[in-house]
């Protein structure tokens, strides 16, 4: 569905200390592949390229090198065509809104502006869907900034866009406005293939099918969440705490630090039978005992250390 070949995109900067210009290699030859219906989260450090990426896919700016496509369409040769196909949050999108105008007239608004002229049935079921009826005809430089997101949401829903590029939609919203959010992409958007930018790696680990770890400007890991998680670490850890850490001491790959032990297996379930027949054999009281697996965050953390 969305096809990335080589993407590469330079910024010049003046250094104004230094009174020369700079470049900046925002994006640094990228390839993706995103398959129809897939959430596909990109992550990475402030400045990785996050952004610039998702604007050259919108058309928004022109990539150096490398092509794209999106939905069969070149980005840049046929942009009006990739432009039909998408409903784009990127940067600070909220700003994009019409702050003197309604939620409901913004909708108008844009969707005149893409040549929906006989948009209303389209924009009541997004007031709908969005919970923004009893505030439709409500100036939105009143809304709070969770409405402000729903409703910058509606309208890059407006075309009804098989693509969408959400780039940190969910940044600076409360939990339970993020929740229903996240609930009515799950259960309306099933069809939609989506990018998903975020420094949220809940939310990101919670929604997306696969994900791109992008520093400096490249791609250095990539997979499902499972995936690169068993690439991380190709074993589980089993913890125990108790206060008889002694009865251990003897199980392969353990480490024991006060009255917690850890254990590193690849065959958890026979560890745990191995564990069990400690516990009852020497009668231990266990306070806890947990399996552990490695959390995105170390995974993003490994992938950054240079
Ligand atoms: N219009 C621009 N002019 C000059 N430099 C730019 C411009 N846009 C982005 N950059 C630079 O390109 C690099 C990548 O920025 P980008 O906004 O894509 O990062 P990001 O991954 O989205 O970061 P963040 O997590 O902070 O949103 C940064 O070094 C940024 O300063
Ligand atoms: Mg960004």
């Amino acid at each position: 569905m969305i096809v990335i070949n080589n993407l590469t995109k330079t910024f010049t900067r003046k250094n104004k200390k230094e009174k020369k210009k700079e470049k900046i290699v925002a994006v640094d030859h990228i390839n993706l592949k995103i398959n129809k219906g897939e959430i596909f989260g990109l992550i990475g450090p402030n400045g990785a390229g996050k952004t610039t990426t998702i604007k050259m896919l919108s058309t928004l700016i022109l990539p150096d090198e490398g092509s794209m496509s999106v939905n069969g369409f070149d980005v840049v040769k046929d942009a009006e065509k990739v432009r039909n196909n998408l409903g784009v949050l990127a940067g600070e999108f909220t700003r994009a809104l019409y702050w003197r105008l309604s939620g409901k007239q913004n909708l108008k608004f844009f969707a005149n502006l893409r040549n929906m002229w006989d948009a209303d049935e389209r924009i009541d079921e997004l007031i709908e869907l969005f919970g923004l009826k009893e505030q439709e005809n409500e100036l939105i430089m009143k809304y709070s900034t969770g409405m402000k997101h729903k409703l910058a949401l509606a309208v890059a829903l407006l075309n009804d866009p098989p693509i969408l590029f959400l780039d940190e939609p969910l940044t600076g919203i409360d939990p339970v406005t993020s929740f229903q959010l996240k609930n009515l992409i799950k259960d309306e958007f099933q069809d939609k293939t989506i990018i998903w930018a975020s420094h949220n790696l809940y939310e990101i680990e919670e929604m997306c099918d696969r994900i791109a770890l992008i520093n400096d400007g490249k791609i250095v890991l990539e997979g499902s969440p499972e995936e690169l998680k068993k690439k991380l670490w190709d074993y589980e850890k089993i913890v125990i705490v108790t206060d008889n850490t002694d009865a251990f001491t003897n199980i392969n790959d353990v480490e024991i630090k006060n009255n917690v032990v850890e254990i590193k297996t690849k065959d958890v379930t026979n560890t745990l039978l191995g564990i069990t027949n400690i516990v009852q054999k020497k009668n231990i009281r266990v306070e806890e005992i947990k399996t552990l697996r490695p959390t995105l965050e170390e995974i993003f953390m490994a992938g950054v250390k240079k």
